[in-house]
């Protein structure tokens, strides 16, 4: 489905994103009575069928330990798991595979670069710049750091409801003890796309090492780390139509050179002795144990997937659907939008005067729309915003206009049955 659809585009310029969705048997049921609507993209997207059967297909034929063995099936695995490095390497144009380490996804990518790099180059007075729009994951690890190292953590603010960082601030906090920036590339609970290739500039500039949580934005738009201009970056594999449990770090090679392992254990060694052990380079040697092997050659099969389509496209899609949702929610009475007027990423948080945002969900799950209610694990943003949580709608290209009318409709019998 995926080639007829895109190949049709290339003659009338336009993608048959309705097409694309026979390629998710998920999408083609119904809930509670309802087509589903899933606009739960931010938490986690749903897996083409390219992806459910590279995962069979590893299992049903290949499946064996990687890197060990010398047979047949050991081969095929490893070669299976270092392909999809490979692709992942081009997925975000790294300079090499050797920058590319497997994790379980962004909060364990943060979590690595938090305890590896952290402890060896932090000490008590230095500073943790991060912004108020941080996910929990990028955030936590860095209290953590700074809880065992004596560093500090400083934050460049959000404007509020609008959702955009506000630059004037940044000149100030990048003072002289800063020595980690670390920042969200596309907000998952605003919308907000930030400039991230600006922000690392200026942090380069100083030396600072920088680190772009890309979470919401690897599957969703162009992510080049060279152009970026980043030291570390992170992704999951589950938000870009890959599997649960596989995601990447990036790291610019002579700093993952430079960094000791953070796990020990098998495959991660050259040598070990009853009282020293010699590691391998990196990436591998901040790979200890047996890796997850089905993961990989699934997010290899999702990142062809989704290039297939073009990020570039896939940006389109989903700022015309917000935009689009912004506009359509923007007409109703007593709702409250959050994040950037334009120019957003696809995901609109939203709240109804005096309708908690779970009734919101509650009540749209009961109509086959799936939203998500909370504080989208960044509790210190909502409480800038002077909010408990929000509702939240967000989108990926198997989402259309006629899904979005729908969604807006029950927005507005959710609105009817609490005003009673
Ligand atoms: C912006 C952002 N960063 C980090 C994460 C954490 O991702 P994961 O739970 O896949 O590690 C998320 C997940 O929602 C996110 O939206």
């Amino acid at each position: 489905m995926i080639a007829e659809a895109v190949k049709e585009s290339k003659s009338v310029e336009r993608i048959d994103w309705e097409k694309l969705r026979a390629d998710f048997p998920i999408l083609q049921q119904e809930v509670h009575g309802h087509p589903l609507i899933y606009f739960d993209n931010a938490a986690t997207s749903q897996k083409p069928r390219a992806v459910i059967d590279a995962l069979v297909n590893y299992y049903e034929r290949d499946n064996a330990n990687v890197h060990r063995g010398i047979h047949e099936l050991s081969n095929r695995a490893t070669a299976a798991f270092e392909a999809a490095r490979a692709r992942a390497t081009r997925f975000i144009n790294a300079r090499s595979a050797d920058e590319i380490v497997f994790t379980r996804g962004t909060t364990e990518s943060i979590n690595l670069v938090a305890q590896s790099w952290g402890a060896k180059n932090l000490k008590p007075g230095d500073k943790i710049l991060l912004t108020e729009m941080e996910h929990h994951s990028n955030l936590v690890p860095w209290q953590l750091l700074a809880g065992r190292t004596g560093a500090k953590l400083v934050y460049l603010p959000v404007t509020g409801d609008e959702g955009l960082l506000d630059l004037s601030k940044l000149g100030p906090l990048l003072s002289k003890d800063v020595k980690l920036f670390a920042m969200v590339h596309i907000s998952n609970s605003l919308g907000t796309v930030n400039p991230v290739a600006e922000l690392c500039a200026r942090a380069r500039k100083l030396g600072i090492v920088t680190l772009v949580d890309a979470a919401q934005s690897a599957g969703h738009c162009p992510v080049d780390a060279q152009q970026i201009g980043c030291d570390f970056l992170a992704f999951s594999g589950h938000k870009i139509c890959g599997p649960t449990g596989i995601g990447v770090l990036y790291g610019r090679q002579e700093l993952l050179e430079a960094m000791p392992p953070w796990q020990g254990g098998g495959e991660m060694i050259l040598s070990v002795d009853f009282q020293q052990t010699t590691y391998k380079h990196a990436p591998h040697k901040f790979e200890a144990g047996t890796p997850d092997i089905s993961g990989p050659i699934g997010l290899h099969a999702a990142m062809d997937y989704i290039d297939n389509i073009g990020r570039e496209n896939i940006f389109r899609h989903d700022q015309e659907l917000a935009a689009y949702t912004l506009d359509q929610l923007s007409r109703l009475k007593g709702i409250r939008l959050f994040g950037p007027k334009t120019g957003r990423a696809g995901v609109v948080s939203f709240l109804l005067k005096d309708v908690h945002a779970h009734d919101v969900v509650t009540v749209a799950d009961q109509r086959g729309v799936a939203l998500r209610g909370g504080h989208h694990c960044t509790q210190p943003l909502m409480r800038k915003l002077g909010v408990e949580s929000t509702a939240r709608a967000s989108f990926y290209f198997y989402n259309t206009r006629a899904e979005v009318d729908r969604f807006v409709e029950v927005v507005r019998e959710i609105q009817k049955f609490f005003a009673g």
